[in-house]
């Protein structure tokens, strides 16, 4: 593919911006110096270098996220800004998709990877990878909650009816007012947090999702910011977790 494209996929600038980093001698290929932003490179094996920094074309790509409140879970979306357009092209060129799904009013920790067979051993319930949220709820918690929750609660509301699966849960504070928590789940259906703490009769203000297996949200990634995980965070989400 041309320098150029393959340049702004990987998110260095508009196509313009980039030819200018070409014309002011910023751009190496393969050692060389570049300059013909139109030349050939081939994306899997020319090595690119932009201000000395080498820019990477795996084919395997996985990201963590902290999805910010307000972002849709999806690939594209006619109207509304989806966690795809928070990356580089070049992310879904190269099929990178979320695994799972966080509702748009939720934030936290979302991976995208372009790896199906990874996506799938997160979401798929045989495998039971847990899930942690922080959840901020409209009235108290108390160990008859916890109790419910560790039996596993039956739901039934409008969105239909099912047995979930005993999640822990973790009272944080409870007023009368307002209660925090932590709760770790190993199922992951629609709506299935809001839909635990609506079975107790508490409706939920704010979710985050915090960890996925022994994989935690990085702290330094502020709402809407992402970076590639490395193998070793992979191995950490399918693994089991350590508590503590
Ligand atoms: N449970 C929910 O209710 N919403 C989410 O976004 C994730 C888990």
């Amino acid at each position: 593919m041309r320098l150029d494209r393959l340049l702004a996929l990987l998110g260095e600038g508009t196509r313009s911006q980039v030819r200018g980093a070409v014309r002011d001698g910023r751009v190496t290929v393969n050692g060389a110096v570049a300059h013909d932003a139109g030349m050939r490179v081939d994306a899997a094996a020319s090595r690119v270098c932009m201000d000395g920094r080498e820019l990477s074309y795996r084919r395997v790509r996985h990201v963590m996220m902290n999805k910010p409140q307000g972002v849709l879970t999806a690939a594209r979306d006619r109207l509304a800004q989806t966690v795809m357009d928070l990356l580089p092209p070049m992310y879904a060129a190269m099929g990178c998709m979320p695994a799972g799904r966080l509702d748009k009013d939720t934030e936290g920790l979302l991976i995208l990877t372009s790896d199906g067979q990874l996506a799938h051993r997160l979401l798929s319930p045989r495998h039971e990878v847990g899930k942690v949220y922080f959840v901020r709820v409209d009235g108290p918690l108390d160990e008859e909650d916890q109790a419910a929750f560790a039996a596993g609660l039956h739901i039934h509301d409008s969105d239909g009816e099912f047995d979930a699966r005993p999640a822990a849960l973790e009272i944080l504070a409870s007023s009368p007012q307002e209660s925090e928590a932590s709760v770790r789940v190993i199922e992951g259906r629609y709506h299935q947090v809001k839909r635990m703490f609506g079975a107790r009769g508490r409706r939920v203000l704010f979710l985050k999702r915090l960890q996925i297996g022994a994989l935690k949200l990085d702290p330094a990634l502020a709402p809407g910011q992402w970076r590639e995980i490395t193998e070793e965070e992979i191995r950490l989400l399918i693994q089991e977790e350590t508590h503590g």
